[in-house]
């Protein structure tokens, strides 16, 4: 045993001193995707193994993936990802690192719309809101604060095993680390299942819940807990976005990693033996990818894969793997988001007289007859969040929806406009309880990044599936099998500092 027979002070210096690395680092690292996924994953990448690793990142199109933005009238609004929780550490931590600033989330009135008439109507005044919450939903409402509360306290776990350098091989060991098995129930069940067990009612999961998966989502209360859970949070208070654009962090972090970024659409990857320096095989992979101009490519020691994989995304094949690596079947729900420069035809809504209608944000229940999902104002991503509290008709609204909306309904919608943009995405997993997440270990040195959006898709879950695999990739290559998949990490951290 190393280290017997040392006296206890050097005993204690050699635990406190990281072994030597058990063998070099690897010469070169390819990333897929340039989404905040992977351009995570090379920033973290880059400071766990150092200045001298050749990464390289392939993105087929701009970097930010489903963080972007869209032009109306001169000016840029999120047509993507749009609002950061406050407690997402990573993506704070990304914007205080690149110098960028914040926006806060504008406030404005919010209505609950069931297809024929408001459920729940805010109003501006603090007072009225929490006895119309009361007379409405009773004690609902703060239950499910604490019962998020109680979610988000576990999850933010994480930050704490990450920085102390732990990793996890699966989405599932990661999940069931921070909150054991009443995560990966949450995994298991509907988050209407999840929140009818825990005693909410009926109607306050219809008219507060549903809503906020409809909105956040694009579906309905048959989500899984987990990601019906970091929906709710998302009704917080706090939220906030990067000034400019939340696409900015992609291409900071970009930078920041120092790597070399490729245009181009990765095709697939095999498994090549080359013999090394000292005669031993050594064991890489080929990445082939198309620039637009040529089919070309070149061999890498680790693979990163920061998109989603599935026919119809980043549709990568895996050659001549044994076992083989098969496509995973990765259903994503269809959202388009609309961005209208217009007045909204607040008929359509009961209110016959414009003036007099109080929402800047509508959120709808699950009714056959909606073709829209949401309906609200936004400002650009550069403006002062006063910019929202224009007079509310003519303004800049932004649209969920399952469809392309049609001619036909953005005359109901809408009683003028003169400008709009149509954003199609393959937006998030189509959620179906029971889940079960992807590998995140596709093959030895090969790691799946994107496969945490089957629990929950958002900026903060690709940033915190980005550090764990850049460490899971570290420890793999160099043996410390005693950071990975450790059990019992929040009792022992509790102890450790
Ligand atoms: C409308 C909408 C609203 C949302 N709202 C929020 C929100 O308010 N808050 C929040 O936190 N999250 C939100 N999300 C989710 C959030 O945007 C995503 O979870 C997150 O941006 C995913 O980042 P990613 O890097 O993992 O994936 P992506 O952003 O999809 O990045 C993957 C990248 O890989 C590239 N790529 C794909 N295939 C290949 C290939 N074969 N070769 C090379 N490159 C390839 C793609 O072009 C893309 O740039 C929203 C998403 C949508 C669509
Ligand atoms: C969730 O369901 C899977 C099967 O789909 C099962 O193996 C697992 O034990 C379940 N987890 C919990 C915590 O119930
Ligand atoms: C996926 O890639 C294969 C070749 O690897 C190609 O034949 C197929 O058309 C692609 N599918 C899509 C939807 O682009
Ligand atoms: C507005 O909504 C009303 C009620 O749905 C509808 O009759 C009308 O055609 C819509 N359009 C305009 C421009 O008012």
């Amino acid at each position: 045993m190393p280290g017997r027979g040392l006296p206890l002070p050097l005993l204690l210096l050699a635990a406190l001193c990281p072994p030597a690395p058990a063998r070099q680092n690897p010469a070169s690292i390819a990333v897929v995707g340039g989404g905040i996924g992977g351009a995570a994953t090379a920033y973290f990448l880059r400071r766990r193994f150092g200045p001298a690793v050749r990464l390289q990142l392939m993105e087929k199109a701009a970097p930010g993936g489903r963080l972007a933005t869209e032009q109306l009238h001169g000016q840029a609004y999120e047509a993507g990802g749009s609002v950061i929780h406050p407690l997402n550490l990573h993506m704070k931590h990304f914007v205080q690192q690149l110098g960028l600033s914040v926006a806060p989330a504008q406030g404005s009135l919010l209505g609950i719309y069931n297809g024929e008439d408001f459920v729940f109507e805010e109003s501006s005044w603090y007072l009225i809101n929490l006895l119309k919450l009361l007379w409405h939903y009773g004690l609902n409402p703060l239950r499910m604060y604490m019962w998020v509360e109680d979610i988000l306290d576990k999850f933010m776990r994480i930050y704490r095993y990450q920085t102390h350098d732990y990793a996890f091989s699966s989405n599932e060991r990661l999940l069931h680390a921070l909150g054991g098995d009443s995560f990966t129930l949450l995994l298991n069940q509907s988050i209407d299942e999840a929140m009818q067990r825990a005693g909410f009612s009926h109607k306050f999961i219809n008219e507060v819940v549903c809503p906020a998966m409809r909105v956040n989502y694009g579906q309905g209360v048959n989500i899984n807990g987990f990601v019906g859970a970091v929906s709710l949070a998302g009704v917080d208070s706090g939220l906030w976005s990067v000034k400019g654009g939340n696409k900015l962090v992609c291409s900071g972090l970009l930078s920041a990693s120092k790597a070399e970024v490729i245009h181009g659409t990765v095709l697939s990857i095999e498994p090549k033996v080359r013999p090394g320096p000292t005669g031993d095989p050594v064991k890489l992979y080929q990445v082939t990818y198309n620039t637009g101009s040529e089919v070309t490519g070149d061999t890498y020691d680790m693979v990163f894969i920061a998109a989603p994989l599935g026919p119809d995304l980043a549709n990568i094949s895996f050659k001549n793997f044994e076992p083989p690596i098969r496509q995973l079947p990765n259903l994503y729900h269809q959202t388009i988001t609309t961005l209208v420069h217009g007045r909204l035809n607040t008929s359509f809504f009961g209110y016959p007289e414009p003036a007099t209608f109080p929402f800047g944000v509508i959120l709808t229940m699950d009714n056959p007859n909606l073709f829209f999902n949401s309906v609200g104002k936004v400002s650009p991503v550069g403006a002062a969040s006063r910019e929202a509290e224009l007079p509310s008709q003519l303004a800049v609204w932004k649209v969920f929806s399952k469809e392309v909306l049609t001619k036909e309904q953005l005359n109901l919608l809408f009683s003028s406009y003169d400008s709009l943009k149509v954003k199609q995405w393959l937006a998030y997993p189509e959620y179906r309880p029971p889940e079960k997440c992807p590998p995140i270990l596709l093959h030895d040195h090969i790691y799946y990044v994107s496969g945490i959006e089957r629990a929950a898709s958002a900026m903060e879950m690709s940033s915190i599936a980005a550090k764990n695999a850049a460490l899971l990739g570290y420890h793999r290559w160099h043996g410390n099998g005693h950071r990975i998949d450790q059990e019992g990490l929040h009792e022992k951290l509790k102890t450790e500092l």
